[in-house]
C-alpha cells in the first residue's frame, strides 16, 4: 500500500491541509519572536533538572520545623525523624527517595496545565513554534490521539492539587512551632513557607478546570448565587494564570533551596519570635 505524502496539499494536516495558503517560507515574521519560547525552554528544563537531582538527592529536605515542599507529605519510614506529619502509611518497600513517589501528582498537574502545555508545545516540540510560524513536523493531530489525548487527565489531577495546596499550607502552619515543637515561633522560614502555600493556592484555584468545576455547565447563574460568585473570583485569578504558574513554580525551587541551606547548617532561620 503507498503511504500518503502528509505534505499533499490534497491529503495532507497543519499547514498542507486543503486550503491552507501555499507559503513556502517558515515565517514572514520579522520581530524576535523566538526569544520567548527560549526563555521558556531554558527556564523549565533548569527546573526539569533541578526538580530531579533534588527528587534524588533524599536527604537535606527536613530542618525542624521546616519540610521542603518538594517532600511533602513525607511517607515513608525512611523519612527524616520529624518531617511526616501524617504518618508513615508506605513503610518501606519503595526502594527510592520518598519524594518519587508524591511528586507525581504535583508534577503530573503542571504537566498537563493548559499553560505549560502551551509553553513547552512551542518550546520543546514545536508545535507550532509560534503564531504565524509554521511547523516543522508534516503532520498533526494535536491531542486527539494517544499520547496527547491523556492531558484530558489535568481535571482529575486538579483534585489532588487541591490536596496538597492544604498539606503545604499545614506544613507552614507547622512551622509556627519551634524546633522543641512548641507552638509560638516565627522564623523567616515559616514567612517562606507560608508564601509558596499562599501561591500555590494562587496557581490551583486559577486553573481553568477549577473555573469549570465552579461555574461550568450552569445555565442559569441567578439560580446559583453563591457558585457564580466562586466562578467570578476564579475567573479574576485565571486572568492571571500564567503568571502564577511562573511566580509559583520559582517560589516552590526558592523554599526548597531555603530549606536545604537551613538543613546543610549554611546559615541559622532568622527568628522574628
Ligand atoms: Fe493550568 Fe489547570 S490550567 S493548572
Amino acid at each position: 500500500m503507498t503511504k500518503a505524502d502528509p505534505t499533499d496539499r490534497t491529503t495532507g494536516t497543519g499547514v498542507h491541509a486543503p486550503g491552507r495558503a501555499r507559503i513556502s517560507a517558515r515565517t514572514l515574521r520579522t520581530d524576535r519572536w523566538w526569544m520567548p519560547q527560549l526563555i521558556t525552554a531554558l527556564v523549565l528544563g533548569l527546573f526539569a533538572i533541578y526538580a530531579t537531582l533534588r527528587a534524588f538527592q533524599n536527604g537535606d529536605y527536613y530542618s525542624k520545623p521546616y519540610l521542603s515542599p518538594l517532600y511533602s507529605p513525607c511517607l515513608s519510614t525512611k523519612c527524616v525523624p520529624g518531617s511526616s506529619d501524617f504518618g508513615e502509611p508506605i513503610g518501606s518497600w519503595f526502594p527510592l527517595s520518598p519524594a518519587i513517589l508524591i511528586l507525581i501528582f504535583p508534577l503530573g498537574f503542571r504537566m498537563t496545565c493548559y499553560y505549560y502545555r502551551k509553553a513547552y508545545y512551542r518550546s520543546f516540540w514545536l508545535s507550532p513554534p509560534a503564531c504565524a510560524v509554521a511547523e516543522p513536523h508534516a503532520k498533526y493531530t494535536g491531542e486527539t490521539r494517544f499520547p496527547l489525548v491523556l492531558q484530558n487527565i489535568h481535571r482529575y489531577f486538579w483534585y489532588a492539587a487541591m490536596v496538597f495546596s492544604v498539606i503545604l499550607t499545614f506544613d507552614a502552619v507547622l512551622g509556627f512551632r519551634d524546633e522543641k515543637g512548641n507552638w509560638g515561633h516565627m522564623g523567616l522560614g515559616t514567612v517562606v513557607l507560608l508564601v509558596n502555600a499562599a501561591l500555590i493556592w494562587a496557581y490551583t484555584l486559577s486553573c481553568h478546570s477549577c473555573r469549570h468545576i465552579t461555574g461550568g455547565r450552569l445555565k442559569h447563574f441567578s439560580k446559583h448565587p453563591v457558585r457564580y460568585w466562586a466562578w467570578m473570583q476564579v475567573s479574576a485569578l485565571n486572568a492571571k494564570h500564567m503568571q502564577l504558574a511562573w511566580v509559583s513554580l520559582v517560589w516552590l525551587v526558592l523554599t526548597d533551596v531555603y530549606v536545604f541551606l537551613l538543613a546543610r547548617g549554611a546559615f541559622s532561620d532568622p527568628r522574628f519570635f
